[in-house]
């Protein structure tokens, strides 16, 4: 798992190079959820790919921007999912994006053989979260001379103050709709960038609060992928001490994780934002 890391802090460099130094504008192609793929999707891609093919306990690896499950090593004992660059639409106006990854014991690939998590932040400065199963959220910040120093680990308080609201509000249902005004008359402060890593890591170091991203007329399943993007934020949300649900208030590590491209509603949060949200939805 730890060379699994190392790797992970190689990528953090090389892409966040690719960021500040390569085009900035769209590939030809689609990737299997049907985005267009940026330059920068596909050269971050190419860096993950390459990279986790240099080790040996890596099986097999999927990515957002890859149709098909890749195999690397045949005796590798784990898989990785990761979303290369999350945040795509985003990047052109320079605010933070970021990668995620999830690591899977075997190729059963669901909450319960998620048995490590990590994201980076390429924002104004570049940071990495890892998370190994039952143990806490650790939380490192790149040097200058590119060496990731390690900071306090990550705690959520029982109760925060942020929300971030993520889809069209218009196609929201009128249960999430009172259920995000409910909090604002509370007296929770709007922070949504439109990036689901720099919107969760800012509740994760501000303590907490609410990130949802419900199913919507449009979207009746969401938009954020289980592998890629849900599993993980629901093993560091769960190990920071808050919750990971979905609108039926199971937790995302025991949903069905469906096709490797599939999405879930989901919400990350601090325990009281969560048991609001179950109040709210009506869930026993
Ligand atoms: P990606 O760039 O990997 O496609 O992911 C973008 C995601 C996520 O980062 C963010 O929370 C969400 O899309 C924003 O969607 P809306 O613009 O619909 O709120
Ligand atoms: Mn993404
Ligand atoms: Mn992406």
């Amino acid at each position: 798992m730890l060379t699994i890391f190392e790797n992970i802090k190689h990528i953090a460099l090389e892409i966040d190079k690719a960021i500040k130094e390569e085009d900035l504008g769209y590939s030809d192609r689609c990737n299997a959820t049907g985005d267009t793929q940026l330059k920068l999707d596909v050269a971050s891609d190419a860096i993950i790919e390459h990279t986790l093919k240099s080790n040996r306990l890596v099986g097999t690896i999927i990515s957002e921007e890859k149709e098909d499950v890749m195999q690397v090593h045949p005796d590798g004992k784990y898989t990785v999912c990761y979303d290369p660059l999350d945040g795509s639409s985003i990047v052109d106006v320079n605010l933070s994006v970021g990668s995620i990854f999830g690591i899977y014991e075997g190729d059963e690939l669901s909450g319960e053989t998620l048995v490590a998590a990590a994201y980076v932040v390429y924002g104004p400065r570049l940071e990495l979260v890892t998370v190994t199963r039952g143990e806490p959220v650790h939380h490192y910040k790149c040097d200058r001379s590119g060496l990731f120093t390690s900071q306090c680990d990550i705690y959520l308080n029982e109760k925060g103050k942020l929300n971030a609201p993520g889809g069209t509000q218009k196609n929201w249902s009128a249960t999430h709709k009172s259920f995000i005004d409910s909090l604002f008359a509370e007296g929770y402060r709007l922070r949504y960038s439109g990036g689901m890593v720099p919107d969760l890591h800012q509740i994760l170091l501000k303590g907490g609060g609410l990130f949802s991203y419900p199913g919507t007329s449009d979207k009746p399943d969401g938009k954020l992928r289980v592998l890629f993007e849900v599993l993980p934020f629901a093993l560091i949300f769960e190990a920071a001490g808050g919750e990971a649900v979905d609108e039926r208030g199971r937790r995302l590590l025991e949903i069905d994780s469906g096709h490797h491209h599939a999405t879930s509603p989901c919400f990350f949060g601090s325990k009281y934002e969560i048991s609001k949200m179950r109040e709210a939805y009506g869930i026993a």
